[in-house]
């Protein structure tokens, strides 16, 4: 049994206020969420969350505790309650308060795994209702909560904030770990301690959730977050659009957490029994820090978000890198015939490859227009499926359909289907416009993009799916006068292609990009196998791209390709680097001479032997690359025999005391064999303990000499079970 030493509580701190019903246990195998109505104003308060308690008279007493902090649930506005609210209504008669009391609640069981709370609460005063939902994943220790709010007054009401939920933390300290960046420089972690007053994670860039700042986040209670040690919540937001993360330290000290959809500029029109769902918070917390809260998210996902989160995923070939936009028929069935050479399974055609009257030659024409362009591409897209087939490779295709540039013959013939000011000059982000996707003749043409194509290619087998801006020039067409509907409007648009594209063609793989990674969130990773972490494929910069993506996602659905980016570095290095996550390359093989050709054919075999350890065994992050110059990782199987080990070295100093590196997650007791593979052909490992055997406990805790001195360069580490191995310790 699991012994927590750490315990978040929050307690009423309104004296006199009892809580007279049973509280409502939201529970995971290692995580307690206890909520309890006030018997005095029949509120709903969080009374507890943090590690689960173990003897059930405890969950009662803190649930009934007679001082009352202020935590409640779902805050409304107009209460006493001076911060920021989780509501706010403006009625048909202009009042602007909602203070919502407990009505019911319903726990239902959706599998040994999976229990769903919903908890309604209504407003005395006004006819509105809210509804939380909290699912809990008990062996991923991981919940998800949102909100439904609805009303049946006479007009439309307005809500000005509908948060998705609000949680509160009592701890010495708050250290918050925020994930920022831009285009290339994705997922840059940066921690800080949080005091009082607010502190704001939000965007504002309409069609994706991420560029500057990312929809994901670590919180440490009295230390900051570490990677084997302490408590750490991870949290994130299921919204392909504007967020917004509020943390604020009240004046007794707490810290209290809203997750929301941002709502800036988005007012809503509530009409009488509409509903509003709010997307999704999820969250982890873990007791041994972000190590674990990630593997939690990691087996979360695979098992009930990612679209095929338990399935195969395919290496591929990728032109953008080795062409751009200039290529023909002979170059792209050169690379067709190099992908089978290298042994990857597909090729994928990028951008460039559409537009006749606007031909794609450049990122300035052509987008929207999704004619094969016949001087460029004579035989079509049938001919290139066949020739990739031929080869002995699938095919797969770059798309950006929720996009036009102004030079199109879309833009000539729907003028009104893209975003765009009627009475301002016109701004544009990569020369280009997002199409209205809250209008549905523009959610029926981007489904119509990808059903066309699939028509007439039934095994066209991949969909790079981009969207490279942006929205810029904030007017929809379509919405005319409800203008504040636009940025969630737009969002449940793309939902709505999504969930299309997905119903049609379930088994379709699909990688989410957006000019880079921009496009990383749970709730369009749905639809997706993997995203496009970052444009930036120098393998030093990707060490710390991915290493901040694996804190949310699993690496099986992070992209990583072997380019020309940071040609210095040996192409051993840039492919051990792809390799930690989902291996492709985008280069041509020309630029290989024969023992480097040898190399990427050997790691592409082993990649596809070693593929199903590295897509979902358990990820151990083993050495940082923010506190060392080197960084490490790992991946192990369920079963503990086997793991992979990466060890890189990225920018030693001279005579530095190299340490071994410490494996995790192994069975002390079992005997390991320990290998050292992708080896450039010619060379040997240098690593100590190569061809030996050692037991799991020595691997962790004497561990691998697997760090050298010199700058970029790796070493890859299969480490497998004997078997029948296991050795007795004292
Ligand atoms: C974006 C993507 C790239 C590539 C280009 C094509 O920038 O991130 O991988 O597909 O678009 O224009």
């Amino acid at each position: 049994m699991r012994v927590f030493l750490f315990f978040i509580s929050v307690l009423f701190a309104v004296p006199g206020v009892m809580a007279e019903q049973s509280p409502i246990r939201i529970s995971t195998d290692d995580i307690d969420l206890i909520l309890s109505v006030s018997s005095t104003n029949g509120r709903l308060y969080q009374a507890y969350l943090g590690p689960r308690l173990l003897n059930d008279a405890d969950v009662a007493s803190i649930a009934s505790q007679s001082s009352l902090l202020k935590a409640e649930v779902y805050p409304g506005s107009g209460a006493e309650d001076y911060y920021e609210p989780a509501l706010a209504v403006a009625h048909n008669d202009g009042n602007l308060t909602s203070i919502l009391t407990y009505v019911s609640s319903e726990t239902r069981k959706i599998d040994d795994n999976v229990v769903e709370t919903s908890i309604r609460l209504a407003d005395k005063v006004y006819p509105l209702e809210v509804t939380l939902y909290y699912t809990s994943f008990a062996r991923e220790n991981v919940i998800k909560t949102r909100s439904e709010i609805r009303h049946r007054e006479k007009k439309p009401v307005t809500l000005r904030r509908y948060a998705s939920s609000m949680l509160y933390f009592e701890s010495a300290s708050y250290h918050l770990a925020e994930f920022s960046g831009d285009w290339a420089k994705e997922m840059r972690r940066s921690v800080q301690e949080l005091q009082f007053g607010k502190k704001i994670l939000e965007t504002k860039l309409g069609s994706r959730s991420a560029m500057h700042v990312y929809p994901f986040f670590e919180l440490g209670f009295g230390e900051a977050p570490g990677e084997n040690r302490g408590q750490a919540l991870l949290g994130t937001i299921a919204w392909t659009g504007n967020f917004q993360f509020t943390f604020e330290v009240d004046d007794a000290g707490k810290l209290r957490l809203i997750s929301s959809i941002n709502p800036y500029a988005s007012e809503y029109e509530l009409k009488p029994d509409e509903t509003f769902s709010t997307p999704d918070f999820i969250f982890t917390l873990s007791n041994a820090g972000t190590g674990q809260a990630s593997r939690n998210l990691h087996d979360w996902a695979r098992a009930y978000q990612l679209k095929d989160g338990q399935g195969d995923r395919l290496t591929l070939l990728n032109n953008w890198e080795a062409t751009g936009f200039r290529f023909d028929e002979n170059i792209l069935e050169g690379l067709m015939k190099e992908a089978a050479q290298l042994g990857v399974d597909m090729f994928l055609l990028d951008d460039g490859w559409f537009g006749n009257k606007y031909p794609r030659a450049n990122d300035r024409a052509g987008l929207g227009d999704w004619d094969v362009t016949r001087e460029k591409l004579p035989h079509g897209i049938p001919h290139l499926v066949k020739s990739a087939e031929a080869a002995g490779v699938k095919f797969g295709i770059w798309i950006e359909p929720e996009m036009l540039n102004p030079k199109s013959e879309l833009n000539e013939q729907h003028p009104d289907w893209a975003i765009r000011l009627p009475n301002r000059e016109t701004y544009y982000f990569r020369n280009q416009l997002v199409l209205d996707m809250s209008n549905p003749k523009v959610q029926d043409y981007v489904f119509g993009v990808v059903d066309k194509i699939m028509q007439e290619n039934p095994t066209l087998a991949y969909f790079k799916w981009d969207c490279n801006s942006p929205i810029t020039n904030i007017y929809s067409p379509y919405l005319k006068e409800k203008q504040t509907q636009l940025y969630i409007n737009h969002v449940r648009g793309v939902y709505n292609v999504f969930q299309r594209v997905k119903a049609k063609y379930p088994e379709l793989p699909m990688m989410l990009c957006s000019g880079g990674g921009a496009r990383c969130d749970y709730e369009a990773l749905k639809y997706f196998t993997e995203f496009w972490c970052s444009d930036n494929t120098d393998p030093v910069e990707r060490i710390y791209i991915q290493w901040g993506y694996s804190q949310f996602l699993p690496v099986k659905s992070m992209a990583a390709h072997v380019t020309s980016w940071n040609k210095q570095a040996s192409i051993k290095f840039r492919t051990d680097v792809a390799m930690m996550c989902k291996l492709g390359f985008d280069i041509s093989l020309k630029e290989l001479d024969e023992k480097e050709l040898a190399y990427c054919q050997l790691a592409v075999a082993s990649y596809k032997r070693l593929k199903s350890l590295i897509f979902d065994g358990d990820f151990y992050r083993l050495l940082s690359p923010y506190e060392n110059n080197h960084a490490a990782v790992a991946h192990v199987s369920k079963d503990k025999s086997k793991a992979l080990l990466f060890a890189y070295d990225i920018h030693p100093r001279y005579a530095e005391k190299l340490l071994p590196v410490k494996l995790q997650g192994l069975d002390a007791s079992r005997m390991y064999k320990v290998e050292e593979i992708n080896l450039v052909p010619g060379t040997h490992s240098h690593l100590r303990e190569n061809g030996k055997t050692c037991s799991g406990d020595y691997l962790m805790k004497i561990g691998l000499n697997a760090l050298s001195s010199s700058q970029t360069t790796s070493r890859v580490i299969e480490i497998t079970a004997l078997p029948e191995s296991a050795i007795s310790l004292k």
